[in-house]
């Protein structure tokens, strides 16, 4: 099956709404699909608690919240994107509210909270739901819009790639929707990849099942680089909840006076860190990886319940809620928390409007590497940049398709089925996935070491290869195409980890436990097989 249309937009969280609500709106006459993989709410954005970073108050400015963002990033971020994204801080805040987001107020301005790593209090939420409130509202407004068409149940498989005049070009995506089991080809010039992150790469992960990292796989086949992937964040306080669904407690918890402590009821954050308990997120999940090891223990405790219950059940009413249901009174108790892979620094080379290498590609938020976040994120600056992005490659990718004249496409019928028509039969790949997110989870997780990083990169690279054939000789579904998208995952973020012979930010290895300014203040890029840039003019090889 063929579909056609001007832009076509994966991924359903807030990156990709976003995107397909401006540009519908920018372009009335054109037409755009969103497509995602599962209902249209299942996204990393929907479970998103703590809220988005912008200056709000007085007391801020936007040099402080530049300043704690290059901080926190470890000498790698991009100051100038930096800059910009945080200069639109307030705009956001404004278009997000004129789409329809109800966010917390407190007296005539918004509540705002406080995360690790900020100097003072700024991040807009809507209670602790603030990515299910967002998700709500930018859904109503591209549903609203004629020219936007959802496809739910469909997942993009790979990239429709190819060189054209010397130049590296996308025109569209390969699909399968497992419900109907149909392949399709969805054709447009403009292609947005919002695929978000790749939590699922790990066992133990605070994002939901579809973070597979498959818009950064897709697009790294397809002929785009990557950036700086060794750089994943653990988020400190998952609860400790085995075999049940993850659960984050946000840091906005210990924003309000939570503290950590260990089984014998020692605060241990003050040994750590000046900021104690809201220091940067790769000192506290360190500190508590540090504190697990020493005490043998399987969690540590958070405690808020010094703080009266009326107000925890108003702040926190889903966190509360859960966590009853789960059996622990926040209320009246401490609770057992564990790190949990939770947001990937790094992904597919891009500047901030979302262009990639590739003509008609456009990448947009946590898939997205702009430099925004270094070697470490700073707590709620990931839905900001989301927005931003979409709000910037909107206006780009617009006027791209405008410059296009349907003659300018190539026919799409020669490449239609030339990567999925072998897919035939059907296969078990559960074993698989859980054996290469159990290798991440306890050879690349929070320290790390060059035997287990080797070790670790030669079990993907041999599982990748025969993954990779599976893929070709067996039948689309689901878990094959998410199978495959964590393997090239898992292995080029084991190669990123490799080549960072130094300590920084998120990535802490024991044989070079110091950062290395004269020789590693760069970003990892890897370059795909044949990469040849078209920024160079000579097109590429293939
Ligand atoms: P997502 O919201 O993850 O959306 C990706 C979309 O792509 C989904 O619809 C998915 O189904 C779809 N998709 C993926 N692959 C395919 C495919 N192959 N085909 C079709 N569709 C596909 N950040 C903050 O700034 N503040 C917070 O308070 C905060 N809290 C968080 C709490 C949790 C529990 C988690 C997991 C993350 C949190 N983050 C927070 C991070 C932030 O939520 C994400 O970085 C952000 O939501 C990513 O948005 P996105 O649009 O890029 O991707
Ligand atoms: C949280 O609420 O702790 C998550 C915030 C984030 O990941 O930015």
């Amino acid at each position: 099956m063929e579909r056609k249309y001007d832009f076509l937009v994966i991924g359903s969280g807030i990156a990709g709404l976003y995107f397909a609500q401006k540009v519908a709106a920018l372009l009335p006459h054109r037409k755009v699909a969103v497509i995602t993989k599962k209902k249209e709410t299942e996204s990393n954005t929907n479970y998103a608690q703590g809220g988005i970073a912008s200056v709000m108050s007085t007391v801020d400015s936007f040099d402080l919240h530049v300043a704690d963002t290059l901080r926190v990033g470890a000498g790698l971020c991009n100051k100038s994107v930096v800059k910009k994204i945080i200069q639109w801080g307030p705009k956001t805040i404004d278009n997000l509210v004129d789409i329809g987001v109800k966010f917390t107020k407190s007296g005539t301005g918004y509540d705002l909270g406080r995360e690790g790593g900020h100097s003072t209090n700024r991040v807009v939420h809507a209670l602790d739901l603030t990515g299910r409130e967002i998700e709500r509202a930018l859904l109503h407004s591209c549903r609203r819009k004629k020219n936007v068409d959802i496809y739910r149940n469909t997942i993009a498989l790979d990239l429709i790639a190819y060189d054209y005049r010397g130049r590296r070009r996308c025109g569209g995506v390969y699909t399968f929707s497992e419900k109907t089991r149909e392949l399709a080809g969805f054709y447009a010039p403009v292609t947005m990849l919002a695929t978000g992150g790749i939590g699922q790469v790990y066992y133990h992960t605070t994002n939901p099942t579809i973070a597979t990292g498959d818009g950064i796989a897709m697009a790294f086949r397809a002929g785009a680089r990557v950036g700086n992937l060794e750089f994943v964040q653990f988020h400190p306080t998952t609860l400790y909840s085995p075999g049940r669904r993850p659960f984050l407690i946000s840091e906005a918890v210990r924003g309000e006076g939570a503290f950590l402590m260990n089984a014998s009821g020692r605060k241990f954050m003050r040994k750590y860190h000046p900021q104690k308990d809201l220091a940067p997120r790769d000192i506290v999940a360190r500190a508590i990886d540090t504190e697990l090891k020493e005490t043998g223990e399987e969690f540590v405790y958070l405690d808020i319940s010094h703080r009266p219950a009326s107000f925890i059940k108003r702040r926190f009413p889903n966190i509360y809620k859960e966590c009853l249901r789960r059996g622990h009174d926040i209320s009246k108790e401490p609770i057992p928390v564990v790190p949990a892979a939770h947001y990937v620094c790094g992904g597919v080379v891009a500047d901030i409007s979302g262009r990639t290498d590739i003509d008609g590609l456009y990448v947009c938020g946590e898939s997205s590497f702009t430099g925004m976040h270094g070697a470490n994120r700073l707590a709620s600056n990931s839905l900001l940049e989301a927005v931003v992005m979409a709000e910037f490659a909107a206006d780009v990718a617009a006027e791209y398709r405008e410059s296009k004249k349907s003659s300018d496409i190539p026919k799409t019928d020669e490449w239609l089925h030339s990567s999925i028509h072998r897919l035939k039969e059907k296969i078990v790949v559960s074993h698989d996935r859980q054996m290469i997110r159990r290798l991440m989870s306890d050879f690349l997780g929070i320290v790390r070491s060059e035997d287990r990083l080797k070790l670790a990169h030669d079990r993907i690279k041999l599982a990748l290869r025969a993954i990779n054939q599976y893929y070709l000789s067996r039948p689309a579904s689901y878990a094959i195409i998410e199978l495959r998208n964590i393997a090239q995952v898992a292995e080029l973020v084991v190669r990123s980890a490799k080549r960072r012979k130094e300590s920084r930010g998120l990535h802490y290895i024991l044989n070079y436990p110091e950062t290395d300014d004269k020789r590693f203040k760069h970003n990892t890029i890897i370059k795909p097989p044949g990469y040849k840039s078209n920024r160079s003019g000579h097109g590429r090889r293939r």
